[in-house]
């Protein structure tokens, strides 16, 4: 993206422009894809639910078996400074630790420190058009492994779904698992019907978005049922509204699936109460 902002990022305790930061050939993330990663939405220069990002950091550290490189202290201040770096009141800060650099062996090397990189970028916000008139998705297998509440940087899976979305001219996918819904290539999704909000239960199959814990909380405090189970084919099919949330994305509708319209293919009552509810509260 060219902002005509030169980008500091941060690579292993060092801050240097983008165009100067290296990774050895050998850093597992690039042989392996052995890392993880966050996205961290910042509006007016606060992170946005920063516990639960930092939450979720540590869960992936945890369940891939990398010693956390820093504690909440040291996460939350590398955070401030890329953000006080860079000039934009809205950023998004990508946060990735890999393995470390080590000669090539699947198994995991000893001794050695696991790879710190994150940069800031300019967070734009989902164009008008996107929100008045919804987004094209369509459905697909979920062929990914069975560890997709890992924030993982191996996203093979998701970037080949995201492409079959693309292809087909439409922004995300809506795929399904053993006929029952699971989530994009990048976002989590919702099914609305009859004024209720559905979602997947957060379980291996899908990445436990921070949104699902703040859909959640608005769902509850709008008055809008909400209800964690799983979701059939069937049941996406007849959405009156169908949205997906993520930390760039926000909350969008999806309304045409596989070129047909999702309920009455224009943006529902739901979707403009929840935006409504994101924006007070992304500001708050
Ligand atoms: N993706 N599911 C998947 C597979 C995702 O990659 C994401 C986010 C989400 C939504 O999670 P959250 O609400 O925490 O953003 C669900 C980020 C934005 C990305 O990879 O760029």
């Amino acid at each position: 993206m060219h902002t005509g902002t030169t980008q500091t990022v941060f690579l292993n305790g060092e801050f240097l422009p983008i165009e100067e930061a290296r990774v050895p050939v050998l850093d597992r993330g690039f042989i392996f894809g052995d890392g993880i990663y966050e996205v961290v939405p910042i509006y007016d220069r606060r992170p946005f639910r920063w516990a639960q990002h930092h939450a979720r950091l540590e869960r992936s550290l945890a369940r891939i078996g990398i010693a956390n490189p820093r504690d909440a202290h040291g996460w939350a201040s590398l955070v401030r400074e890329l953000v006080d770096r860079h000039p934009w009141p809205d950023q998004f800060v990508y946060l990735q630790v890999t393995r470390g650099v080590a000669r090539r062996d699947h198994a995991f090397p000893i001794g050695v420190a696991p790879t710190v990189f994150a940069m800031s970028s300019e967070l734009v916000a989902p164009p008008a058009e996107q929100r008045e008139k919804g987004v094209a998705a369509i459905t697909l297998v979920d062929e990914r492994w069975l560890h997709c509440d890992i924030k993982s940087t191996s996203l093979l899976g998701n970037v080949l779904a995201r492409q079959a979305a693309v292809d087909a001219g439409a922004s995300e996918c809506v795929m399904f698992r053993d006929g029952f819904l699971t989530e994009g290539s990048s976002s989590n999704l919702w099914v609305v019907r009859h004024g209720t909000v559905f979602g997947p239960p957060p379980d291996r199959l899908i990445l436990e978005g921070v949104r699902v814990g703040l859909i959640t909380e608005l769902c509850a405090s709008e008055g809008i049922a909400l209800d964690l189970r799983r979701i059939t084919r069937e049941e996406v099919l007849a959405a009156d509204e169908l949205l997906l949330s993520s930390a760039t994305r926000e909350i969008l509708p999806i309304t045409r699936l596989d070129d047909r319209p999702v309920g009455a293919g224009r943006p529902g009552p739901v979707f403009a109460k929840l935006h409504a509810a994101y924006q007070a509260a992304k500001r708050a």
